[in-house]
């Protein structure tokens, strides 16, 4: 979809759609509907004061202009009341709208961001309305074969002001919010695809070409690298399947030389049957979203590059099918990882923090100043914290403190689980040092006392994101399905600790 900034009023732009926003509840009108309603001769307040149109959160009306106004429709879109205001509600009403009006078989909408005295900054309001938008939109298509000219697509998106000086900083946090949410939708769209055409073959092969053409070089090791780097763990799991596994490493220079990388790494199970310790039949089907935190990583790194964050970053995803076979690791075995520790397998469902385990000590070789783990990793953290939440664990409180600001920006729920020694009990080994799951029991924080072991003593946050990776609800701004979750987190705290760069 393409975006527009340009000068001019609502009022006078010509367009199919032109959006404004109401709030719950007032009388009055502000902003760009009270110029609109007063051009034609009060058609919103009238709906307002008939009782038709409240300004409930979402709430939806069209109106035909009959040529009061060049614009064709009118369309009101209720915010909630002003008490409750956030862009997280910016984002939500304007995807809302953004929806009724693709539904309308319009494809294009204008709006202005003159929602009448509010207390939120114009690159936020902006980033907030075109994330709204263009995540909102979102579907994916690809296999759909029949009645193909009913998916319908919008084309245009048009935000006007008066002031040249504002029309400048509306372009530029258009285009940030455009680079964000387009690395959200990549990584809904790797999430998205189906196992058997996201091997982690395939999923290589789309770290590579997002690298391409982007300052992010790309390596990918095969099978044979793999072994030869020691990384058992990984190989491990991999061994039950005749996809070949895949180390995935994307380097984003963008800082001086001597500036430390941070480390992103991202669990890439491109299909989860739970090995050996096979899974149940029901809903295993969505064990394709498995690396939804790889999927992250790889886009969050292509936006930073995009952005062109003045800072250096790694994105490591390791990636691979989990399923059983001949030659699968069993219960039982012991396997060498990367950092010399061994682990004893009590279930091969538990292969995401095998997996993650030689990722995270790969990437203690840039001695980096944090790393971040994004991760499908327990069911436990979804009966924890429900499906909307992240759950976060980690060993460095300012981290973690940068990681809840930028969740609060985003609107994605971040919530601790605690990292405390008893823990460390629960995944002592018998045989090896220690054991792939600690049982029921805290599930979600064993699975991270776990990583730990692995994490080199550098500054570290654990993200598990089982829950909100997949939705099985739609919400106002992402569709049912892969949510792309983390990629905008990731950037936000990138951009907050390294401020704005130069665009490439
Ligand atoms: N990929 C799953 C976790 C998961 C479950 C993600 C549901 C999304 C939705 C992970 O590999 C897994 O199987 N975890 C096990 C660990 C247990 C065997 C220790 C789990 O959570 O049941
Ligand atoms: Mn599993
Ligand atoms: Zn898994």
């Amino acid at each position: 979809m393409k975006i527009n900034v340009r000068k001019g009023k609502l009022t006078e732009v010509t367009t199919e759609a032109a959006v404004v926003t109401h709030f719950e509840g007032e009388a009055g009108l502000g902003g760009a509907a009270a110029k609109l309603n007063e051009k034609c001769g009060g058609f919103i307040s009238e709906i307002i004061s008939q009782g038709d149109f409240t300004g409930r959160l979402h709430q939806i009306s069209v109106i035909y202009s009959h040529g009061c106004l060049p614009a064709k429709r009118l369309v009101v879109v209720g915010l909630g009341k002003r008490v409750d205001f956030s862009p997280e509600r910016l984002r939500g009403a304007f995807s809302k709208a953004a929806q009724q009006i693709r539904s309308l078989n319009v494809s294009e909408l204008a709006t202005s961001l003159d929602f009448g005295s509010i207390d939120l900054a114009l690159d936020r309001a902006t980033e907030a309305v075109v994330e709204g938008v263009l995540l909102g939109l979102y579907q994916y298509t690809p296999f759909k074969t029949i009645d193909r000219e009913s998916i319908r697509e919008m084309s245009e998106f048009t935000i006007l002001d008066g002031e040249e000086s504002a029309v400048k900083a509306i372009r530029n946090a258009a285009k940030t919010a455009e680079i964000v949410s387009e690395a959200v939708l990549f990584a809904r769209d790797i999430v998205s695809a189906p196992a058997n055409e996201m091997t982690p073959t395939d999923l290589a092969n789309e770290a590579k070409a997002s690298a391409k053409g982007r300052n992010i070089q790309c390596r990918v090791f095969d099978t044979e690298e793999i072994k030869e780097l020691g990384m058992n763990a990984l190989l491990g799991v991999s061994l039950g399947s005749e996809q070949p596994p895949r180390f995935i490493v994307l380097e984003y220079r963008g800082g001086k030389k001597s500036s430390p990388f941070i480390a992103l790494v991202g669990k890439g199970i491109t299909f989860d049957s739970g090995g050996i310790s096979i899974k149940p039949s029901e809903k295993m089907d969505q064990m394709k979203t498995d690396m939804a935190g790889g999927a992250a990583v790889i886009a969050a790194v292509r936006a930073a590059a995009e952005l062109g964050l003045p800072m250096n970053l790694v994105g490591l995803v390791p990636a691979t099918e989990n399923l059983p076979g001949g030659k699968a690791y069993k219960p039982g075995d012991i396997l060498k990882s990367l950092s010399g520790q061994t682990i004893e397998i009590v279930t091969t469902d538990a292969e995401g923090r095998l997996i993650l385990a030689d990722a995270l000590t790969y990437a203690g070789r840039y001695k980096p100043a944090a790393i971040i783990d994004l991760a499908t990793l327990t069911g436990a953290c979804i009966v924890a914290l429900g499906d909307h939440v992240i759950g976060m664990m980690g060993t460095d409180d300012e981290l973690k403190q940068e990681i809840r600001e930028a969740a609060a920006v985003t609107g994605e729920k971040v919530w601790e689980l605690p990292l405390w020694e008893e823990y460390d009990e629960l995944i002592k080994g018998d045989a090896a040092d220690f054991k792939n799951s600690g049982g029921r029991a805290g599930g979600a924080i064993t699975a991270g006392a776990f990583l730990s072991k692995f994490t080199g003593g550098y500054p570290w946050v654990h993200l598990d994101i089982a829950g909100p990776a997949w939705l099985t609800k739609e919400k106002p701004y992402i569709p049912k399905g892969a949510s792309g979750v983390g990629v905008r987190l990731l950037v936000r705290f990138l951009r907050n600790r390294y401020r704005e760069g130069k665009r490439r």
